[in-house]
């Protein structure tokens, strides 16, 4: 019986062997004989000297192994009342046929493609073809502005953009095409073509340069798997980090493959012929890594949901979901839970709904508050799975594991025990171990394992600077957290200015450059403050220059922020301020504003230049509902 405390053990003591045994799940044209390259620290290669192509694992392997009938991918999309399936035989076809389409405009191994599209099946397709033929997706969130999809195609140095014509909100339709024109005119490299999608809730002229999909796929012809080393980029997935400038995290193929092919298995408990579906966005990492990869290179059925947990049309969504496809296993953010909790209490929308094919619930993203837990756990009568992990590690740093014989009792507010490979730490600032039960730095022993990133696009030095300098010998995870005498991991929050706003992880940084931008500010100060839906909510403190008429501020920066960034920011609560707290030597004391706006004891920090401002900081919190 293989129980949790030995397989650990063993991704400690022997990672070739463990990594190498994991590796049997994948099919590789040239299969490996080392696990991992260690000589490059702190950056680890995985699988060297291996090829593969994961879109082989993903599709067509399943087609050679007779399986080609089996439903591959569920599109259900209540904001449009369209339901389709296709089989792994169907999926095979289509992403080809992309995959052609690509190669045709000339895009060869290596090259990035940038994919600004909606939750539709040929953003699944698109993403696939890329891994088809090597070339390299960095997938742009929907809910995000021109001027990120801009930052992005400068930064990946996109040659293709795949777009739609628009996406589609509850609340209203949301036009692509002038946000893509918008940042093709304002990024300094420019794509060499731009395909679009239309969508006929969402009809749209095509501008030069755009070409219409449906043209451009039915003219293509069928392009085959392209063999690729374990090391080759599969994708580049931006995410916040401190600065302003987002991080364009690197996932390589083999690593990657395996780490999905183990988790699928062992944490997920689903296999072949069973329905997996993670509620969340293609632009996320959970996105890329459970639904559009892990399943399916596990030969499961991936659901792609194109709507919300509530209001399309009612809190029941996501139990008509599980109904009507048999979902085993669903994977969300604790936001969707609170969402459909604040409206559906009882769960009246649950009743007379079949919902017993589901074994599990599997939550993440952001910290999972125990009341959330208990409600769902009550409600849905399955276990409530609680896993913390990160864009940049793909897959979840800790989880309990479902697919073992010995899935471990929960805790409360924790999410478990680390994956194998991990050797999850708590430092004190110092870079001191810290006793059991109190709080440090959570970091995780180097070298990291398969599927985590081993660099950030075109900025090696960035990425040592960011994660590897301040612990040496460590991956500083950005979070804190404690390990308790039992060996549970308790995440709290993040260490750096990251907010995370419905799961959504944002940059306080990135909200301060545009704001400062607005020509009456002299400065501001952004923090994330606590919030029971979205978790947390960004909150703008501004000073205007001398002189400078308060009249319309608020309303101007809101509005850019909406612009620059984009709707999902959720911006909305932003004050006029005299003075910014700030210590002697000039840093903004943001946690302290944080903390008195959640209404927490506020200890006047002794560094503190002029302590009168927090004062007149609380008057405006509270006139906001704040500070209470
Ligand atoms: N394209 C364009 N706009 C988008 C968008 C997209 N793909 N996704 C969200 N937006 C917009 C919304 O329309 C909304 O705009 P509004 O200010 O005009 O209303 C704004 O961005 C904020 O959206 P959202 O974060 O979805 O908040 P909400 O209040 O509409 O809904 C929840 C709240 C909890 C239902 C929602 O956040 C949710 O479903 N969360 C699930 C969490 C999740 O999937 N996390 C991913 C990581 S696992
Ligand atoms: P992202 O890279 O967008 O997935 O965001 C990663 C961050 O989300 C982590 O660094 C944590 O701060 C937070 N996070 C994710 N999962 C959890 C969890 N289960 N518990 C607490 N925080 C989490």
């Amino acid at each position: 019986m293989t129980t949790y405390a030995d397989l650990h053990a063993q991704s400690m003591n022997d990672p070739e062997g463990f990594w190498l045994e994991a590796a049997q799940a994948i099919d590789w044209i040239t299969p490996p004989t080392t696990a991992c390259d260690f000589s490059n620290a702190p950056a680890a290669k995985w699988f060297p000297g291996a090829q593969l192509n994961t879109c082989y694992n993903a599709i067509d392997r399943h087609v050679v192994a007779g399986r080609g009938d089996e439903v591959a991918l569920i599109y259900d999309s209540p904001v449009t009342d369209t339901k389709r399936t296709f089989t792994f035989a169907n999926l095979q076809q289509e992403v080809a046929k992309v995959a052609g389409g690509l190669k045709a405009l000339n895009v060869q191994k290596g090259d990035r493609v940038l994919i600004y599209m909606p939750m539709v099946p040929e953003a699944i397709f698109a993403m696939l073809a890329c891994a088809r033929i090597g070339a390299v997706h960095s997938v742009v969130f929907g809910g995000f502005a021109a001027k990120e999809i801009a930052v992005r195609i400068n930064d990946a140095g996109a040659k293709v953009v795949l777009t739609a014509t628009g996406g589609i909100e509850p609340n209203r339709t949301v036009p692509y095409i002038p946000l893509v024109t918008e940042a093709l005119e304002t990024a300094d490299h420019k794509p060499e073509a731009v395909v679009c999608l239309q969508r006929p809730q969402v009809p749209g002229d095509l501008p030069a340069p755009f070409l219409d999909w449906a043209a451009w796929v039915a003219d293509a012809s069928a392009a085959d798997c392209a063999p690729l080393n374990a090391q080759d980029p599969l994708y580049i997935l931006y995410t916040s980090g401190t600065t302003g400038a987002p991080k364009g995290i690197v996932r390589e193929n083999g690593g990657h493959a395996v780490a999905m092919a183990w988790s699928m298995k062992h944490l997920y408990d689903v296999g072949p012929g069973q329905t997996f579906w993670a509620a969340s966005d293609i632009g996320w990492i959970v996105g890329h890594s459970y639904i559009a990869y892990a399943p399916l290179i596990a030969g499961c059925a991936t659901v792609l949901y194109e709507g919300k947990p509530v209001g399309t049309p009612d809190p029941g969504a996501f139990w008509r979901v599980i109904e009507d496809y048999g979902v085993r296993a669903l994977f969300t953010a604790p936001t969707a839970m609170r969402a459909i909790k604040q409206q559906d209490s009882e769960g009246a929308y649950l009743r007379g709904k079949d919902i017993s094919s589901l074994k599990y619930l599997f939550l993440a993203g952001e910290r999972c508050d125990p009341p959330t837990a208990a409600w769902a756990e009550d409600l849905l009568q399955v276990p409530i799975i609680d896993n913390w992990w990160q864009t940049e590690t793909a897959w979840a740093i800790c989880s309990n594991f479902m697919g073992l014989n010995d899935p471990m009792v929960m805790k409360p507010g924790s999410p478990s025990k680390p994956s194998p490979g991990y050797d999850v730490q708590v430092l004190s600032d110092a870079g001191e171990p810290v006793a059991a039960g109190e709080i440090g730095n959570l970091v995780v022993k180097l070298p990291l394992p398969p599927s985590c990133f081993g660099t950030l696009w075109r900025a090696h030095d960035r990425w040592i600077e960011t994660y590897m300098r301040e612990f040496p010998g460590y991956y500083q995870t950005g979070d804190a957290g404690m390990i308790d005498q039992d060996g549970y991991v308790f995440v709290m929050s993040r260490t750096d200015d990251v907010m995370n706003v419905a799961g959504h992880r944002l940059s306080t940084g990135a909200f301060e450059e545009v704001i400062a931008s607005h020509p009456a500010v002299a400065e501001c100060a952004v923090v994330g403050i606590a919030d029971d839906l979205k978790g947390q909510l960004p909150l703008g403190l501004i000073v205007l220059k001398a002189g400078q008429s308060t009249d319309g501020i608020l309303q101007d920066c809101i509005r850019l922020i909406r612009e620059k960034i984009g709707p999902v920011a959720a911006f909305k609560l932003a004050a006029i301020v005299p003075r910014l707290p700030k210590t002697r030597s000039g840093k903004i004391l943001r946690a302290t504003i944080r903390k008195m706006a959640d209404g927490e004891a506020v200890a006047v920090p002794p560094t503190i230049d002029d302590p009168a401002i927090l004062d007149e900081i609380r008057t405006e919190l509270k006139k906001l509902g704040y500070a209470q």
